[in-house]
């Protein structure tokens, strides 16, 4: 089965981000992870990254269309970008956030996600791991 995997602004550049939240992990890295943990489940990842907001609109609409599960790091866009959740509101398949940090044990500012009462479920805090649990609950919820 055929999932989106879509990652927001700064995160092609985790290896130069502050590696006491981030730790050595590059985006090459992220990918091969969650494209080689995807296949382990029986999906189809297709993995991109853009740091541009209406990029991720486009692509939010065109899983839409093709009623494709997402798993979405908004990045910074989390805290702010109505236009993201407007789009991932469209969504007909299960839509899951994921970030690699913690970010209610951070800065005020990320305390606030505009995109979690849309999705099915976040999770958030455990490094790359996020992912695969992310993986994990999409698979339950598709098999429904
Ligand atoms: C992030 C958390 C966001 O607050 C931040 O802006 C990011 C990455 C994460 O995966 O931990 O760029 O989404």
């Amino acid at each position: 089965m055929k999932i989106m995997v879509l990652n927001g602004p700064n995160l092609a550049r985790l290896d130069i981000r502050d590696s006491s939240i981030y730790g050595e992990l590059t985006y090459a890295m992220l990918v091969t992870f969650i494209s080689e943990s995807a296949q382990r489940l029986g999906f189809d990842a297709d993995v991109r990254q853009s740091d541009d907001e209406s990029q991720i609109i486009q692509w939010l609409h065109e899983a839409a269309d093709s009623n494709l599960p997402v798993i979405l790091n908004p990045a910074a866009f989390t805290h702010y970008s109505y236009a993201i959740r407007d789009a991932a509101e469209m969504l007909k398949a299960p839509l899951i956030e994921v970030h690699l940090s913690n970010p209610l044990s951070r800065e005020e500012f990320r305390h606030t996600s505009v995109i979690s009462g849309i999705a099915q479920g976040t999770i958030a805090g455990f490094g790359p791991n996020s992912y695969l649990l992310a993986l994990e609950a999409m698979k339950s919820l598709v098999q429904k």
